[in-house]
């Protein structure tokens, strides 16, 4: 299955001659061809192949350094490049890559012809350390916050290896090692080829022995025999099934499972446990909550609280942030700003809109936190902290007729309405572009933004604030892009925050 998609990769310079016998007479050395079996085909390629030799070409059966033509019939160049790319070549940038109408004309011409424009196949993609050995680019960062992540995971087959990998540290409370498989993943994330050999990883950064092995594995057999090993064991399977469930952390889910627990009936059935409001809500709704939210319905959410917010005051802002405002096409929930012009005002809108919601009766579950924002305490020295801002963690009744294209819900299910999570944050606007950076995410990119600002910069980032400790001030933002300004990083837009 993984294989298919491999074509065969970079071999070493150790032997310059041609790896299959040539039986024609070679009458141009300094031209050596590499023919792209992909779109062409295998016997196509062969017959090429043949043609070529006959007429004093050298042609190789194997992409190396060597190659100095590389011809494709496919002029798809994006797929084109992001595969040479992925095959780890140092002189790729010195390399040809042509069109086979160069190829004709060549065997038209019975010599190699003169490379003109038309016969080129243009890169389109953004440079990536494999071109960059003659005209060097910048490399890429170890911070998330200077590489542009689309949703477009090129990698998923690494990163997925990855996450669980992290999310098993996580659950055996090995945070070094966790962070250091997801600092791996989001690097691979923020490519734009697909890594097929080793020899590509050459100059990453945050790929560690341990991240190298697991891609070795997965590279030669497809899959990662550690990874394997944690996906069927007993304890990470009941950890990640308890987690799932809305109000279970890591830490209550090993709890559970240390007593024995393997089901969701067995911590039921358990007279010892009390499950607290969230966590009995998040039972209930089970069904619902752990089922993707698609766009069309964050966007039905959208209109309820517009409807709500503007029942009182017209000078409001509502917002959507978290993963849709990063261009993801579902989510686990729906994450909304809701605010106001007017700095102080903004709890009560929120308490508006919470109101609301309860007189339609679409309110499943409510957990509303006022503000604790107070300015003596900025800046906030403990990051990865929950925010001071008044919030509220939801579960709405979602009506099928509210959503463009209709519910996302299981075959068979007729009941007309599903529960979704909806989160709520009011910031006052003097903070707002402080918390809609931060809620934006994801995680990862947040992260390293606040990583980068501490140990590049000096200066403290949270969801309320910029602090430059040198100059001992705060620095305002009314933008996202003044915050970038201030850390001098180049602008990253919301959908290439995916990292
Ligand atoms: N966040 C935060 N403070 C909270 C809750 C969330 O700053 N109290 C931030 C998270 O760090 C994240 C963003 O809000 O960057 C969105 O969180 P979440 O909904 O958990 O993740 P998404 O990226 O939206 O992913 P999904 O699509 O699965 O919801
Ligand atoms: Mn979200
Ligand atoms: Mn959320």
């Amino acid at each position: 299955m993984f294989h298919a998609t491999i074509e065969p990769c970079v071999r070493k310079r150790s032997k310059p001659a041609s790896v299959t016998v040539n039986r024609h007479e070679v009458k141009f050395q300094e031209v050596r061809l590499y023919l792209v079996e992909r779109k062409m085909g295998a016997s196509r390629r062969g017959f090429l192949t043949q043609l070529a030799r006959s007429k004093g070409f050298i042609v190789d059966d194997i992409l190396s350094d060597d190659i100095t033509h590389v011809v494709s019939e496919d002029s798809r160049a994006s797929s084109l490049w992001e595969w040479l790319k992925g095959c780890g070549l140092k002189s790729l940038s010195k390399m040809q890559v042509l069109h086979i109408s160069w190829f004709t004309d060549s065997m038209r011409a019975g010599r190699p012809a003169a490379v003109e424009d038309r016969h080129l196949i243009q890169d389109t993609l953004p440079a990536s350390p494999e071109s960059s050995i003659l005209a060097p680019v910048a490399a890429i960062s170890q911070y998330a916050c200077q590489r542009r992540t689309s949703t477009d995971n090129k990698n998923k087959i690494f990163t997925d290896a990855f996450e669980v990998l992290a999310e098993n540290y996580e659950f055996s409370e090995m945070k070094s090692s966790s962070v250091s498989f997801r600092r791996a993943a989001s690097v691979l994330k923020s490519l734009s080829w697909a890594v097929k050999c080793m020899g590509a990883t050459q100059g990453l950064p945050c790929l560690g022995e341990h991240t190298k092995t697991v891609m070795e594995e997965i590279i030669q057999s497809g899959h990662s025999f550690q990874v394997e090993k944690i996906l069927s064991s007993e304890r990470y399977q009941t950890l990640k099934l308890f987690t799932s469930v809305f109000g279970v952390g890591p830490k209550t889910a090993e709890r559970w499972y240390r007593m024995g627990l393997r089901s969701f009936s067995d911590v039921l059935a358990e007279p010892d446990i009390q499950l607290n409001r969230m966590q009995q809500s998040g039972f209930l709704h089970y069904g619902d909550i752990s089922r993707a939210v698609t766009k069309a319905e964050a966007q039905a959410l959208g209109n309820i609280i517009d409807e709500a917010v503007h029942m009182i005051t017209s000078d409001c802002i509502v917002a959507l942030t978290g993963g849709f405002r990063r261009g993801k096409e579902i989510g686990h929930d729906v994450d909304y700003i809701v605010t106001t012009a007017e700095v102080g005002k903004e709890e009560c809108v929120l308490l508006h809109v919470i109101n609301c919601f309860k007189k339609q009766g679409i309110v499943l579950y409510c957990d509303y936190q006022p503000s604790t924002f107070h300015i003596s305490k900025l800046p906030c020295q403990k990051y990865d902290a929950m925010d001071y801002f008044a919030k509220c963690f939801l579960i709405l009744r979602l009506e099928a007729s509210q959503v463009d294209g209709g519910l996302n819900c299981t075959e068979g299910d007729n009941r007309g309405w599903r529960a979704v999570r909806l989160d709520l944050v009011s910031p006052p606007m003097d903070r707002y572009a402080f918390a809609l950076l931060g809620w934006t995410g994801s995680t990862q990119f947040d992260r390293d933004m606040r990583r980068f600002a501490r140990m590049e910069k000096r200066m403290i980032l949270d969801n309320h604030t910029l602090y430059d400790k040198t100059k001992r001030e705060f620095l305002a933002a009314s933008t996202e892009e003044d915050i970038f300004a201030h850390l001098g990083l180049e602008y990253i837009e919301p959908w290439q925050r995916n990292a």
